[in-house]
């Protein structure tokens, strides 16, 4: 069933755009921002005081050098002959001179504007759409080294709404296209951050052709829900990211108060393994940023988790909703991996992690990267604590790697019986690999697969169930957006278990898959899976269910 193979490292990874593009920050781009603390109320003396903090603070020497005024940094009206200018009340310097000072300190200047017509604000001034070529020669003559490229008023049309959920414009990609194309035609590498929040469809697939980075979803807010929303939206992306393209899963809250420690560490840490930007929202000031979040964010080993030259998101390998934890991992540089052990539980844990489900048979010496302590050579498990919102990193040096050579069988949801509004649905290609899904499926409602194997041994069973869930959270962002649809599985009438299914791709046809493992199966094709939407909201659309016998 499984074979073992002595590994020499986790590459060999296909990276098509690789031959073709420029590869502008080969890591994720690290900084400061002025938006989470500052708001649209940035000026001179605010930016260069937090420019000087990253020096002092010994946060430009762990690797934050892009210093960017966000929102607010620009003039009303443009100069008289068309170009974009700063407002000289906030900046009286003048933004050439705080291009020259940031670089005197060793950093970088960040600039902000967006494929709009104006910034969110619109009394905060004019952003870019329209002006794309000239304004690109402006940044650059200014010494901007990265700029972040935000979506307000964008839907040109209609300028309705500052934010539009719904646009009438057919494809997003062409505002950035045009910018990203502007950028290249001046003589000064600028790393490109898309700020569009994944309105409209695949996202994933057409910012990775124009953007360094790209940010997946709606403000991050101060809280500790938006860690859940926001990690749910960036699962389907390791299917697009890479050396030099990276998702942006918005500024860091560590610092600005509302996080306890071990959540200020959680979200650093996915954020670190997930290979977002790390950028960072609170005061570089040590009289107004705890020394606790000061000391995360300045984590050299979790900061070098993030910027290992590999460049792979970590994926979700297992969820565990109703015990409220998940494992994600990925291939690091040098022949190791890293592995996430998310607490999203307000309680203590303990888990047994099962190398298998990361491809491991023998680890050399397992390193807890946030306790900076070994914790020895693991065969088999290695057994985790974790406190009450928790996040565990493990470097792992792979010595022996499993192969998986096990085809499961494959059970379509259209050959289920469908109770309730669920409903038998095809989707061409999309949803691979049999083509059809079942939708509709409202609370209640119901796939049920009969004769499934159990194989020889029946127990406990490995199950890959396909799913599409696009019902991303942009409005409901500010309320309670999860990213999330639930389903229970139960084998044989057993106890009914719930799965929280994140998002899978770039629309409703897109399959990701979730592995669970599921007990109760009797030996030979007798058992009986049932899918359902439990109480909660409606279910996610289900293609199949691959089950490993
Ligand atoms: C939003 C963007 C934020 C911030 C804000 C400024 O659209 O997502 O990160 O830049 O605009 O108004």
């Amino acid at each position: 069933m499984l074979s073992l193979l002595t590994t020499t490292a986790g590459v060999g990874l296909a990276l098509p755009w690789l031959a073709a593009a420029v590869v502008h920050t080969p890591t994720p781009p690290m900084g400061w921002n002025s938006y989470n603390y500052y708001n649209c109320y940035p000026n001179e003396t605010i930016i260069k005081d937090n420019a000087r903090g990253l020096v002092e603070l010994g946060l430009s020497a762990v690797g934050y050098d892009v210093v960017t005024p966000d929102c607010g940094w620009p003039s009303k009206n443009r100069t008289a002959d068309g170009q974009i200018t700063w407002n000289p009340e906030l900046f009286p310097s003048g933004f050439p001179a705080l291009g020259e000072y940031l670089h005197g300190l060793g950093l970088k200047f960040g600039l902000y504007s967006g494929a709009g017509v104006w910034e969110c604000t619109p009394d905060n001034g004019d952003a870019t759409v329209g002006h794309e070529v000239e304004d690109a020669h402006t940044f650059a003559a200014w010494g901007g080294d990265a700029l972040k490229y935000d979506n307000c008023w964008a839907n040109i049309d209609t300028m309705i709404r500052f934010v539009d959920y719904n646009p009438s414009e057919k494809d997003p990609s062409v505002r950035f296209a045009a910018m990203s194309d502007a950028l290249d035609s001046v003589n000064r590498s600028i790393v490109f951050s898309i700020c569009q929040w994944g309105v409209g469809q695949d996202l994933g697939v057409w910012a990775l052709k124009y953007g360094d980075t790209w940010r997946i979803s709606n403000d991050i807010q101060d809280n500790w829900k938006s860690i859940w929303r926001i990690v749910n939206q960036a699962v389907p992306y390791v299917k697009h990211t890479g050396i030099g393209k990276y998702i942006d899963m918005d500024m860091l809250t560590v610092g600005l108060g509302a996080l306890s420690y071990e959540e200020e560490r959680f979200h650093f840490g996915m954020w670190a393994i997930s290979k977002s930007p790390l950028v960072i929202g609170a005061p570089a000031n040590a009289s107004i940023t705890s020394e606790e979040s000061l000391a995360i964010l300045s984590n050299k080993d979790v900061v070098a988790l993030n910027q290992d030259l590999l460049g792979e998101q970590a994926q979700l390998i297992r969820r565990y909703t109703e015990e409220e934890y998940d494992i994600f991992a990925g291939n690091l540089s040098e022949s190791r991996k890293v592995i996430g052990v998310a607490n999203w539980s307000n309680s203590s844990k303990s888990v047994n992690i099962d190398l298998q489900l990361v491809g491991v048979q023998k680890s050399g010496n397992i390193r807890d990267v946030w306790a900076a302590k070994d914790l020895g050579q693991y065969e088999g498990a290695v057994k985790v604590d974790l406190k009450g919102h928790e996040a565990k990193l493990l470097i792992l040096p792979v010595s022996a790697q499993l192969i998986y050579d096990v085809e499961p069988l494959y059970y379509p949801a259209a050959t289920g019986i469908l109770q309730g509004d669920a409903m038998s649905a095809s989707c061409g290609g999309g949803c691979l690999p049999k083509g059809s899904k079942v939708t509709n499926m409202t609370v209640g409602s119901s796939v049920t697969f009969s004769n499934v194997s159990g194989g020889v041994l029946g127990g406990m069973k490995l199950i890959g169930i396909d799913y599409i869930n696009y019902d991303v959270a942009l409005a409901s962002a500010w309320t309670n957006g999860t990213n999330t649809r639930n389903f229970t599985l139960s084998v044989n009438g057993g106890e009914p278990r719930r799965w929280s299914f994140p998002i899978s791709g770039g629309d409703w046809y897109e399959t990701g898959r979730l592995d669970v493992l599921l007990e109760g199966f009797h030996v030979g094709s007798v058992n009986e899976l049932r899918v359902e939407a439990p109480g909660l909201d409606p279910g996610a659309d289900l293609v199949g269910l691959a089950v490993y016998t």
